[in-house]
């Protein structure tokens, strides 16, 4: 491992000592990924079942997804939601194109998407909405999402 990087233990000591005890992590620290695979600092390869729970869908590293992040990031990397740009235009209009839905909520997080659908059950619920979840679900941290987490320890 590089001499300026910090070993895997100093990682893991730093995360557990920085920051918030909600996550049991496994004692794994991945330095690169390539397509379905993971890499730790010695160079073992882990095949990323998990897709970094699902965010990483396309792989790790692929030229072209590479050369697509890196021509917006060098063009425009965020504006806020109180903006227009076309990458969200057409991302919306594909998403609509190819599912059931005549709009789409653009969000953060599932969390954030299940706070959404709450809302909307709520709203166009008429006042008889029922919100149904299983044992054992999760459903993201935020207070109604937690609520429909059927995992007690976790509330
Ligand atoms: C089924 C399900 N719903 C919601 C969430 C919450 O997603 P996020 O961590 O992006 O808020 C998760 C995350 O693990 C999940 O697995």
């Amino acid at each position: 491992m590089n001499d300026s990087k910090n070993s895997a233990a100093k990682i893991m000591e730093m995360t557990d000592t920085c920051t918030t005890p909600n996550y049991a992590r496994l004692p794994l620290v991945f330095v690169r990924g390539k397509g379905s695979r993971l890499y730790d600092a010695g160079g073992k390869a882990y095949l990323d079942l998990l897709s970094g729970l699902g965010v990483s869908a396309l792989g790790h590293c692929h030229p072209a997804l590479l050369r697509a992040i890196n021509e917006q990031a060098a063009e425009l990397i965020h504006t806020s939601n109180l903006y227009y740009h076309e990458p969200g235009a057409r991302l919306a209009a594909e998403l609509v194109r190819l599912s059931f839905a005549d709009r789409v909520f653009f969000c953060n997080s599932g969390a954030e998407a299940n706070e959404a659908a709450i809302k909307m059950a709520r709203r166009y619920g008429c006042g008889k909405h029922e919100i149904i979840a299983v044992h054992g679900s999760f459903h993201g941290r935020t207070l109604a999402a937690l609520a429909a987490t059927g995992q007690p320890s976790l509330q």
